[in-house]
């Protein structure tokens, strides 16, 4: 088995590296940089110096952490890093970090400061020279330590400090090391990505390379030469943004070469599927395949209960058809698929990253099927995704949709599935959906979406007593599904949607709206 990602290109293309001692917000530093068109990646703390050399970065940044510099087991990263002539800025643990390395002294908290602190710049150059620092309004930004820098090492200069006569950034301009005590990543730092920035644009003399058109433009060459001048490659795509992205890529790159494979399961949303093969047939050269096989899923699942059953046999059935089918053709060398960034690190790759994610993606396809693997996204995040997608023409319907389990409507189905439920599933779902858009909302939620509650009750239709299901409706805010509020929707849209549903679907008895955040609930009802 052979990978294949977009970035072979070496040290030709201008990075930044962050060493990730672990600290909450380094995943933040990582995209504010990639904003700022600079690419950069994220190495676990103690990656030896050798390999961080062979990736010639531009400049190193050292993140925060949880733990103190002096706990017996404080991460540390190889010395040879202080030396090697590439520009730092440590940012909190990390300036304590170097300021104990390179022989200042670092005091134990005993002065912890949290949240937002003003402090004064002692000398602009070359982290606070932009206007922005003339308002001293501007001069804080948001701390979380309990160590402080006490004296910064030999040759460094002060160049800011804090009201509380702490050392909020210190600089040493011959050997282009630099540290923060504040966040400069997160948005309570206001001039945060101007001290970013400056790092990278002053200091390390970064260009602006990392754009949508570049990525594009690489991860074509790269499929192009991977491929060779006759090898043929399968992509199954599900309607979301990330197969959708590879597909459009493989098509730039080689065209009639790749094969695309749809496996449609019968849990997507009302219109979907047929909208997405749609979209797929007409603009895709290569040979797109619609399998119809929503009798088949449907019937492995009769009488399933437990959710997470319905997840194993959807992810074992979609194999299955996707490996018939792909083995059917014969001549194909390489699977695509749509793994990015944040699954790369959430899988353990990068040290520090305690967040594992406990869904497997239908669509995930094993190793075994025996193709060696393109995984022209993984080194992006689900934002960058979406800007690909964009260059690259992919409709809002794609771009925008909201985020939708594998299984999809299957697990929101509570209880047994049969085709009665899905359908008036289906039908809610929809009308929620409608009138979510007709209100200028979508763009507001994370998720909205209706649920079968598996729950039958009495009502009055007409003149008669009559029984029927509950449906559900959720809508949540959230930053990334970890954790989720619920959606504060407007009264007048919900007794809308209720009657709409009640009235134009026979079967149904009742509409609820769920008030739960995350936690305690989840965003999914299974
Ligand atoms: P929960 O329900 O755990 O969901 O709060 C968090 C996010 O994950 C999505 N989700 C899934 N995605 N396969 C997926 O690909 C699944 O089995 C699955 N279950 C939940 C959910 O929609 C939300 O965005």
């Amino acid at each position: 088995m052979k990978y294949f990602l977009a970035d072979d290109s070496g040290s030709f293309r201008e990075k930044v590296v962050i060493l990730d001692f672990g600290g909450q917000y380094s995943m933040l530093i990582a995209r504010r940089i990639r904003e700022s068109g600079v690419y950069c990646e994220l190495l676990p703390f103690d990656t030896s110096w050798n390999k961080i050399i062979e990736l010639n970065p531009a400049g190193i940044i050292l993140s925060g952490s949880p733990a103190s510099v002096y706990s017996e087991d404080a991460p540390r990263c190889d010395p040879a890093v202080y030396s090697g002539g590439i520009p730092i800025l440590g940012i909190c643990y990390g300036m304590q970090l170097l300021s104990l390395e390179l022989g200042g002294e670092v005091k134990r908290g005993t002065r912890p400061e949290f949240g937002r602190t003003s402090f004064n710049v002692v000398e602009k150059k070359p982290l606070f020279t932009d206007d922005l620092f003339l308002d001293q309004a501007n001069n804080c930004g948001w701390m979380s330590h309990q160590d402080e820098v006490l004296k910064p090492p030999p040759n460094f200069t002060v160049l800011a400090r804090t009201e509380n006569n702490t050392m909020a950034a210190i600089g040493d301009n011959n050997r282009k090391i630099y540290g923060v005590q504040f966040h400069p990543e997160v948005f309570h730092t206001p001039g945060g990505n101007n001290v970013l920035k400056n790092f990278l644009f002053s200091v390390c003399e970064c260009s602006q390379t990392w754009t949508p058109r570049s990525f594009i433009d690489n991860a074509v060459e790269i499929i192009r030469h991977t491929l060779g001048e006759d090898d043929k490659v399968v992509c199954a795509l599900s309607g979301g943004v990330d197969s959708s992205v590879v597909a459009f890529l493989l098509d730039k790159a080689v065209g009639e070469r790749a094969v695309y494979i749809f496996v449609d399961h019968g849990f997507l949303r009302l219109g979907e599927a047929e909208q997405v093969a749609k979209l797929y047939r007409e603009r895709l050269k290569g040979q797109f395949i619609h399998l119809d096989a929503r009798q088949q899923f449907l019937e492995k699942l009769a009488g399933v209960l437990d959710p997470e059953e319905k997840r194993m046999i959807i992810g074992a059935e979609f194999i299955k058809v996707f490996k018939d089918q792909a083995l059917s053709m014969g001549d194909i060398t390489y699977l695509a698929q749509g793994t990015i960034y944040p699954d790369v690190i959430e899988s353990g790759s990068v040290s520090g990253a305690a967040v594992i994610k406990s869904h497997h993606n239908v669509g995930g396809l094993p190793e075994e099927l025996g193709f060696d693997l393109i995984e022209p996204l993984r080194e992006l995040f689900k934002d960058e995704v979406r800007l690909v997608g964009a260059e690259l023409g992919l409709p809002d319907t794609i771009l925008k949709r909201q985020p939708f389990p594998g299984p999809g409507l299957a697990v929101r189905i509570i209880g047994d599935i049969t085709e009665k439920k899905l359908i008036l599933l289906k039908k809610a779902d929809a009308i929620f959906r409608e009138e979510i858009i007709k209100s200028d909302l979508a763009d507001t939620l994370w998720q909205y979406f209706a649920v079968y509650t598996g729950i039958d009750v009495v009502g009055v239709k007409g003149d008669d007593r009559h029984y029927g299901p509950v449906i559900a409706l959720r809508a949540v805010h959230s930053e990334d599904a970890m954790t989720a509020d619920w959606a504060r929707l407007p009264h007048n849209l919900l007794e809308k949607v209720s009657a709409r549903i009640t009235g134009e679907i026979e079967e149904a008895a009742r509409v609820v709206y769920d008030i739960t955040s995350k936690p305690p609930g989840t965003i999914e009802w299974e």
